[in-house]
């Protein structure tokens, strides 16, 4: 299932984190260093380095918004979020096919986390850049994803992806993972329906019982299928 969520950040919020990444001199460096062996070989871009400061401080302004986003909580269900990365893609540079790690180490905790949700959170505006188009390729095919600044992209870290060779201007994201409470993401997909069913007989006068049996489910559903 993918999932575009719009305006997780607002203006205020994107200036700020853009003007740290525009600070951040050489905080930036080389993608390659977070890449697996699959990885490596076919990514040129650049990321800001995780132990940085500026990480830090860019990192609480996308939490920030992703905690206060029912949208987001709502598609992937998270358990736990892996810090936000930061990338930059200028002319010539791309991420070719490749599936994410299946597993992280979080650079402050220590712990493992399963990467089951991918995200990619543009951060600078489509007419900025030719090209940088995340592509996915999904149950029902590739999908090509080009989003406004501020808005953004979930996906099962399962699939394959590829991000196209920017050939104008400079491309900025940021990139995370979700471990979420379900893992499988056809459960995940049917939750989210679900939920999103639910909220939209919420606005209705539709039979009160119902509704409350419903959410009943939704819930069951998810205490039967989530992981701690
Ligand atoms: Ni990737």
């Amino acid at each position: 299932m993918l999932v575009t969520i719009p305006r997780v950040l607002d203006a205020a919020p994107l200036a700020a984190l853009r003007g740290l990444l525009e600070r951040a001199g050489a905080d930036w460096v080389d993608g390659r260093v977070t890449a697996g062996y699959q990885g490596a070989p076919v990514k040129f871009n650049q990321q800001i380095d995780e132990r940085s400061a500026t990480a830090r401080e860019a990192q609480r302004i996308v939490a920030g918004a992703l905690e206060r986003h029912p949208l987001f909580i709502s598609a992937t269900l998270p358990n736990e979020i892996y810090p936000p990365m930061f990338n930059r893609y200028g002319a010539g540079m791309t991420f070719g096919a490749h599936v994410d790690g299946s597993v992280r180490i979080h650079p402050h905790s220590g712990r493992k986390l399963r990467t089951d949700v991918s995200a990619t959170l543009f951060l600078n505006e489509p007419a900025d850049y030719d090209g940088g188009e995340l592509e996915v390729h999904d149950t029902y095919g590739v999908q090509r994803v080009k989003l406004a600044a501020g808005d953004m992209v979930v996906y099962p870290a399962t699939s394959l992806h590829l991000v196209t060779p920017v050939t104008r201007g400079v491309r900025l994201a940021s990139f995370f993972w979700v471990q979420s409470l379900v893992a499988d993401d056809s459960r995940r997909a049917m939750l989210f329906d679900l939920d999103n069913a639910i909220q939209r007989l919420n606005q209705t006068d539709a039979d009160a019982d119902a509704r409350r049996t419903l959410v009943g489910c939704y819930h069951n559903l998810i205490r039967m299928w989530s992981q701690t």
